[in-house]
Formats: structure tokens, C-alpha cells, sequence
């Protein structure tokens, strides 16, 4: 298992490319269930998940051929087994999107269980109520979920709240049911809104992504699509938060401001000079910055998955700032580690107190979960001395070469093989 050493103390200064966004390409590769003709994925980040997914869809009988850098063609053509196995659906929670496609395709899907993660206990219940809702005979045994429905039907689904997942899986549900689908309190994220646009190329008929309501009126069949994967706006907040920690200027290639916006807005609250165009954003940072309290939300609040970072910003501010987590029950996990390299934080239950020092001073630390790993990595940047992560496969989950990209901005960073 590797482990990443950082000698830290260098501002992150340059350009960096923002990868495709792998909470896109997920749902993407999910929605190749849904036809018999070939699908093209453009922009796939070179991730765990993503070689977590692509095994999956080969378990059920795939192809998935690497038609270039970042370029995958995968044709479900062959797909016969509609049973996702505890093994893969263990290693990634986003393995229980393969439900929906199965069962709107072959009328039956058997997925395990994704159980608990890190972060919290993050049930699934209300995937299994938007697919009962077209029609879904739901059952739970050994472990696994199972939905049977000869045919599903156009229904109407209110979510509890608006989960991306569920919001997805019943998209993918949805395309090939009978009759019309009106989904409210759907999530807004732009992955969704990535999903709906793919799903039009293979002929679906929706409306409304982006907003609290989607309308989707079933068809019979889909075809393939030919699409690129939206840039990804985690990581490239990340690399954005990173240049205002250690006092830089970064500009992320692909970055899309609007994807961004409530970052954009905390970053400038923060003191930092943010401009952007079409071709991406751009953050410069001289000054310590200022404390800013965020609180989590569903897009377009601010993403609980950049909350881990701005704690680490924060960890440098000149003040106090209050951070709410709303999404995730058990999301502070950094919170301990950070301690470690001096930074004061008091956190109970959702809410984190983080009181800003001058400086961090690196220390070996340990990863708990994906973004929170990605949070002591920042941290190591701007700390004085050497830090080192372990546990490293938590962030091979979601960020692509990361050591080379920081590197390229100027970090001294390497991984190291333990
Ligand atoms: C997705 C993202 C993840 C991000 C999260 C919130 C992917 C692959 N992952 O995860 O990076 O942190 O959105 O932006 O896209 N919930 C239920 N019942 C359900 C489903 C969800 O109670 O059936 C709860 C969860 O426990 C959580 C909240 O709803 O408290 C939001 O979760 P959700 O939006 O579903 O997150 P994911 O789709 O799992």
C-alpha cells in the first residue's frame, strides 16, 4: 500500500487539467445497461471507481475496450446476468445504480447491499421507494436486493430529500418504463443534469434536470451515445482551494464557474481574487485568508464533498469559522488527523469549530475516506516540514495522479510504495 510524502511550505503556482468527473462517468457507464448497442464515453478519469465499475458491468457480461486516453467503448450487448455481487458492490456504494438499468432492461436485478461506509450509515431506502414507485416488486434477502417488474411503469416520485443516487437510479429506471415519470425533490447536481443530457443522446425523453422537478416519458428502446464526461468540480475545487492555502495562483483547464459557484462565492469571502472564462477558473491568493462559515447542502449549496478542504483553509484562517455538516452524519473523520499538524478544531455532532493558526507543521497522518484524505494532503502543502498519508487507495478512488498534478504545480510531493 503506498503512502504519499509531501515536503510542504510551497505555494502551488500554474495551470492543471481538470479530469472528468467521476461522479459523472459512474452514472454514465450504468446507463450502457440500459441499450444493446454500443456505448462511447469520452473523459473517464483513470480511477479506482471507475476500474471498480468497469469490472462490474464485464461481471455481468460486458465489453469494455479502452478506445484511447480516457476513451472507453462499452457494449452491453452481451449482457445476460443481472446479479451484482457483494465483492464489487462493497468496494463502491455507487455499484447500487446498476439496479435501476437492470431492472428496466431484463425486468429483474439482484444487487447486493452497499452496507455502511466511513462517512455514515447512508441507506438506500429511498432508491427502493422511486422504483416501487414505477412498479418494482422489491425483495430483501440474504444480503441483496432484489427488483422484479415485467414491464415498469411511468410513476410519481417524491423524494425524502433530494439524494443524488436515488435521484439517479430512478432516472435510469424511468427511460425504459411505460408511461410518463414526474420525479420532485430531485437533486440538481450537474452530474444529473450530465446524465439526463446522455441519456437524450440514446434517445430518452426527459425534462427538468437541473431543477427540483424531472419529467421523463418512457420509451421502448434506447440506443448508444457518443458523449464527453462533465469536467469534474471536485477536484477541480480542490486544486482551487489548494492555491489559496498556500498563498498561489492556480488555474484549473476545464473548470466550469457555474459548477462552482457557491465555492467561487466562499473563495472570494475568503479574500482570494477568483476569475474565469470558458476555458476554466482561476484563483490567486496572497493574504492569510479570512474565516468563513459554510454549511453543507445539496447543489447548489456547497458540496459535502469540498467540505473536508475548506477545513483546511480554514485551518490557516486569520478568525473563527463554523462548519455545518448536513449531508453526512459521520463527514469529520479529518478532523483528528488535522489536529495532529496543529490545527485547532472543536467538533460535535454536524459542526465543526475551526479556530485559525499561523501555520501547520506536517506529520504523518492517516486517510479515513476520499475527500478527507484529500484534506490532509492540502494541509501537508502548507505545513511546514514533511507530512505523510497513508492509507493512499482512499484517494486513488477519486483523484487521478494527483502526486503528478500537484507536482506539476510546483508541490514536492511523491508517492512512495510501503
Ligand atoms: C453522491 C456522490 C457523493 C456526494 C453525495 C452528496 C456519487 C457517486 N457520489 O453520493 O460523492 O458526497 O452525492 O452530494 O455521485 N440517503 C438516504 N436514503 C437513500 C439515499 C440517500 O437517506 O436512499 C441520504 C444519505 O444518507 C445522505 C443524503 O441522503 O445523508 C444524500 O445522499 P446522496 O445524495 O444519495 O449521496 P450519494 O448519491 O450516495
Amino acid at each position: 500500500m503506498d503512502k504519499i510524502v509531501i515536503e510542504g511550505g510551497r505555494a502551488l503556482n500554474g495551470r492543471v487539467p481538470a479530469s472528468g468527473a467521476k461522479n459523472a462517468a459512474l452514472p454514465l457507464l450504468f446507463a450502457c445497461l440500459l441499450t444493446d448497442k454500443p456505448c462511447r464515453l469520452r473523459g473517464v478519469p483513470n480511477v479506482a471507481d471507475i476500474r471498480t465499475t468497469r469490472e462490474l458491468l464485464q461481471t455481468l457480461g460486458a465489453t469494455v475496450e479502452e478506445a484511447g486516453p480516457h476513451e472507453l467503448i462499452i457494449d452491453c450487448a452481451g449482457v445476460e446476468e443481472a446479479e451484482a455481487p457483494y465483492d464489487l458492490v462493497r468496494k463502491m456504494r455507487a455499484s447500487f445504480l446498476a439496479l435501476g438499468p437492470l431492472v428496466a432492461r431484463f425486468g429483474r436485478g439482484r444487487v447486493s447491499k452497499p452496507g455502511g461506509c466511513a462517512i455514515g450509515t447512508r441507506p438506500i431506502d429511498m432508491h427502493l421507494a422511486g422504483l416501487r414507485c414505477l412498479g418494482a416488486k422489491i425483495e430483501e434477502t440474504h444480503g441483496y436486493v432484489e427488483a422484479v417488474a415485467k414491464r415498469l411503469q411511468g410513476g410519481h416520485f417524491i423524494a425524502e430529500m433530494p439524494s443524488v443516487g436515488a435521484t439517479e437510479n430512478v432516472m435510469l429506471a424511468a427511460v425504459l418504463a411505460e408511461g410518463h415519470t414526474r420525479i420532485e425533490n430531485a437533486a440538481r447536481e450537474p452530474e444529473v443534469v450530465d446524465l439526463a443530457s446522455a441519456l437524450g443522446k440514446m434517445g430518452a425523453k426527459i425534462e427538468g434536470a437541473g431543477s427540483s422537478i424531472i419529467e421523463i416519458e418512457g420509451v421502448d428502446a434506447l440506443g448508444g451515445y457518443d458523449h464527453q464526461v462533465i469536467p469534474d468540480r471536485i477536484e477541480a475545487g480542490t486544486y482551487l482551494i489548494g492555491a489559496a492555502m498556500t498563498g498561489g495562483e492556480v488555474r484549473v483547464d476545464g473548470a466550469r464557474a457555474d459548477d462552482l459557484a457557491m465555492l467561487v462565492e466562499c473563495l472570494e469571502a475568503a479574500g482570494a481574487v477568483v476569475t474565469w472564462d470558458d476555458g476554466g477558473v482561476t484563483v490567486r491568493a496572497q493574504d492569510r485568508p479570512r474565516a468563513v462559515d459554510i454549511v453543507t447542502a445539496p447543489h447548489p449549496g456547497f458540496p459535502t464533498d469540498l467540505q473536508a478542504q475548506w477545513m483546511a483553509l480554514m485551518a490557516l484562517s486569520d478568525g473563527r469559522a463554523c462548519i455545518e455538516e448536513r449531508i453526512f452524519e459521520n463527514r469529520f473523520m479529518h478532523v483528528p488527523e488535522l489536529a495532529r499538524m496543529g490545527a485547532k478544531i472543536a467538533s460535535s455532532g454536524g459542526e465543526a469549530v475551526v479556530t485559525g493558526c499561523e501555520s501547520l507543521s506536517g506529520a504523518p497522518v492517516m486517510a479515513t475516506d476520499l475527500r478527507a484524505s484529500v484534506s490532509l494532503v492540502l494541509a501537508g502543502l502548507a505545513a511546514s516540514g514533511t507530512t505523510e498519508v497513508l492509507r493512499v487507495y482512499h484517494l486513488d478512488r477519486g483523484y487521478e495522479r494527483i502526486e503528478e498534478k500537484l507536482g506539476a504545480l510546483g508541490a514536492r510531493i511523491r508517492r512512495v510504495p510501503v
